[in-house]
């Protein structure tokens, strides 16, 4: 048996220390994938007051959990190593029932939480008070896409959430009664929430300084889960009031004559776009974003694509085969007709 068993035995032996070689090699790579220069989407980067409370908590946690894990496998490795398998060894004294011991590793690890409860806790009630100058807005998650309601204003926006900087913003979290769970998340602003249908909940994102701030969907929602984008575009609060009033503004009145875009106009009357599409004075669909103001907005279908004409062709085109599961399905446009269709877009401004 020796021979042959070596033979047997040392291509897999070699094979393994290949692997483990490999892997010590690929160690460094991956360690290093954790420090990309640019991560607009960074939990640790707080760019708000919320976020920074939020890392404020996690920071010394961490710590407490670094002792904790140093500790634990240290402790691990000392008794693999020590007490390991030795056929002259004797059997190691068995400690089953030992009291003083089991009060030790009860009482460290309740006590520890206990601390961490401490600011846990504070934060938590902190962060669920709702300061009286902040600025409401209800986000209503969808398969794929994120609608916006300032019902103060009434207005209605989609994808980008618009805010004053240096203002809080107090979100309630609305689930559409037909859709699945959602969770809104811009990382640099504030912490993650569930949109639960049927369901609401709160949270508050504030931004420190003017900016574009990009986030996801963070609860896995269909095919499309990962172009479920979403960004906070924070403005001043002179810029935010123009905004407000530029979008409480009437669809402007549609295009006349018989130009492309007013061909478009009827398309979209015609292919039943606003089945589905709010354009103010035009259609009241509620199934897709309202596209009264769309050239107001810089990227659209979940902020997926920057609104371009190229862009907005190829959306057209064939929704789905861009962006696999959407609810807009293809509507075998031909080429002269999403011409015309882009045109009229082209004056929702
Ligand atoms: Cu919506 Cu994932």
């Amino acid at each position: 048996m020796g021979a042959a068993h070596e033979r047997l035995v040392q291509p897999v032996i070699r094979a393994r220390s290949r692997l483990r070689r490999a892997g010590l090699a690929a160690l460094p790579l991956v360690t290093l994938a954790a420090c990309a220069k640019n991560a607009p989407q960074d939990t640790l980067e707080p760019k708000g007051p919320v976020a920074r409370q939020i890392d404020n908590l996690i920071n010394p946690v961490f710590a407490v959990a670094g002792v904790v894990f140093v500790l634990v496998m240290g402790l691990a490795l000392y008794v693999v190593i020590k007490f390991r398998h030795r056929d002259d060894a004797p059997e190691p004294v068995q400690i089953h029932g030992n009291t003083k011991l089991e009060l030790t590793w009860t009482l460290i690890p309740a006590f520890t939480l206990l601390v961490i409860a401490v600011p846990t806790i504070a934060t938590i009630f902190d962060l669920a008070e709702e300061p009286d100058d902040a600025l409401h807005v209800t986000v209503i998650g969808h398969q794929f896409w994120w609608e916006y309601r300032y019902d103060d204003f009434g207005v209605v926006t989609a994808n980008e959430l618009v805010i004053p900087a240096r203002q809080p913003v107090q979100i309630t979290l609305d689930g559409a009664e037909d859709d699945v769970i959602h969770s809104f998340w811009i990382p640099p602003l504030g912490g993650k929430q569930d949109i639960v249908p049927g369901r609401e909940a709160k949270m508050r994102i504030e931004a420190d300084e003017p900016g574009t701030y990009l986030g996801q969907c963070t609860e896995y929602c269909g095919l499309s889960h990962a172009n479920m984008r979403a960004r906070a575009v924070a403005i001043t609060r002179d810029e935010f009031a123009t905004w407000v009033r530029d979008q409480q503004r009437p669809g402007l009145p549609g295009p006349t004559g018989s130009g492309e875009a007013a061909q478009g106009q009827t398309l979209f009357t015609s292919k039943g776009c606003g089945g589905c599409h709010t354009i103010q004075g035009v259609s009241q669909g509620q199934v897709g974003p309202n596209l009264t103001h769309l050239y107001s907005r810089e990227t659209f279908a979940g902020s997926m694509f920057d609104l371009t004409t190229a862009n907005l062709r190829r959306w057209l085109q064939d929704p789905p085969a861009v962006k696999p599961g959407s609810k807009m399905p293809n509507l075998g446009l031909s080429d002269d007709e999403i011409a015309q269709l882009i045109a009229y877009m082209e004056t929702l401004r």
